[in-house]
């Protein structure tokens, strides 16, 4: 098997830098738009044939590392009681926001094993049709992230229910956030049982929270969730989106690897973030439109500086955007491999 991408993680020694990309499967790509042409988003992800079909896309297009699981974040809290839509202008819709205890107390611990079968069932499709070429990567929100699409009905431009909650009604928000975190337990574990080699917890939204906030409200969940995983004995990695101003917390999260975003210099990021940990980034999205020798600077740059981490994985700083070249990112998946080479 290739397992470079779970030695990478581990820290041990690899012969060339692993590669895979947030968001590897999905609209920028011809043959998810020719699936996605028949059929709902939400319905595709809870179809394990096709959402096999679509995660498998990547691998053969792109020849990364790694595949990760079709799914979103947002599965999860269809299972918990919440209505859920995805509209093609707004993206998630999720109609009846949570604003109060009544709220939060009317949510369900999802039985996974009962209430999202076809998760289970897309992992073992997977790791069958996968045959060990790469490992298979599942994934979660973090809990504040998730609580801030509960909270806020959907994506938001400053967050205002939910720091609102957070400052005028902070047991509510605690409470809301204890739920998520047992919720989040099972659901990973569940993914990791099915199958699941490694698991990255998405934690979009952390950013827009002041360091002494995030300490209080978000950390120490996320910090629960991880150090529950690791039991299972299988990589942790935590991306954390505009990570810069709480690295220091982010430290301390107990995860084996912490994904980065592009707003800092992954030099910067590995300085804070030590030896023990491996570091995984950090490209912008926007670079896979730059010239091809531009693109092959950039992806150098981080190889370059990532050689100073404990181990490196080579990323995004967050997802593909839906207009990207594709022969962009085939290029830059060469360009990791060509270039990432230890020498
Ligand atoms: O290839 C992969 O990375 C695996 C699949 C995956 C999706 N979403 C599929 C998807 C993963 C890991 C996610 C995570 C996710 N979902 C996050 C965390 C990462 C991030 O981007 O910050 C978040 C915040 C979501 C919530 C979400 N899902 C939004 C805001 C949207 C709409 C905007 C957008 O980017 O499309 C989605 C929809 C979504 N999730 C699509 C895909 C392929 C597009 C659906 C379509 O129209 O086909």
């Amino acid at each position: 098997m290739n397992d470079t991408f779970l030695r990478a993680c581990r820290g041990e020694e690899v012969e060339y830098t692993p590669v895979w990309l947030m968001r590897q499967a999905g609209r920028y790509l011809p043959e998810y738009q020719t699936v996605r042409s028949n059929i709902d988003f939400l319905t595709l992800c809870k179809n394990p044939k096709l959402a096999a079909e679509v995660t498998l896309q990547p691998v053969d297009i792109l020849g990364v590392d790694a595949a990760i699981l079709f799914s979103d974040i947002l599965i999860p809290l269809e299972a918990m009681g919440m209505r859920l839509e995805f509209s093609d202008k707004e993206g998630p819709v999720l109609s009846e926001p949570i604003r109060s205890k009544t709220s939060v107390e009317k949510l369900i611990i999802p039985d996974v094993e009962d209430d999202l079968p076809f998760i289970f069932d897309t992992i073992r499709i997977l790791r069958k049709e996968l045959e060990n070429k790469v490992p298979l990567i599942g994934f979660s929100g973090a809990p504040f992230t998730l609580a801030t699409y509960m909270i806020e009905g959907g994506t938001s431009k400053n967050f205002l229910h939910t720091k609102k909650m957070m400052f005028q009604n902070s047991p509510v928000f605690h409470y809301l956030m204890e739920k998520l975190t047992d919720m989040l337990i099972s659901y990973l574990s569940f993914q990791i049982k099915a199958g699941a080699q490694a698991v990255q917890v998405f934690d979009s939204w952390a950013g827009i929270l002041a360091p002494v906030d995030y300490k209080k409200f978000a950390f120490p969940y996320v910090k629960k969730v991880i150090s529950e995983i690791k039991k299972e004995r299988v990589p942790v990695i935590y991306f954390v989106n505009n990570c810069a101003g709480i690295l220091k917390e982010v430290k301390n999260s107990g995860a084996d690897v912490i994904g980065v975003d592009w707003r800092v210099d992954i030099a910067d990021a590995i300085k804070k973030l030590g030896k023990k940990i491996t570091i995984q980034g950090n490209l912008d999205p926007c670079a896979l439109f730059l010239p091809k020798e531009k693109l092959e600077e950039r992806v150098k740059d981080i190889l370059w500086k990532g050689e100073t981490a404990k181990s490196h994985i080579f990323n995004l700083g967050h997802g593909v955007l839906p207009q990207t070249p594709v022969e962009n990112v085939i290029a830059m998946v060469e360009a990791v491999h060509t270039y990432g080479r230890r020498r």
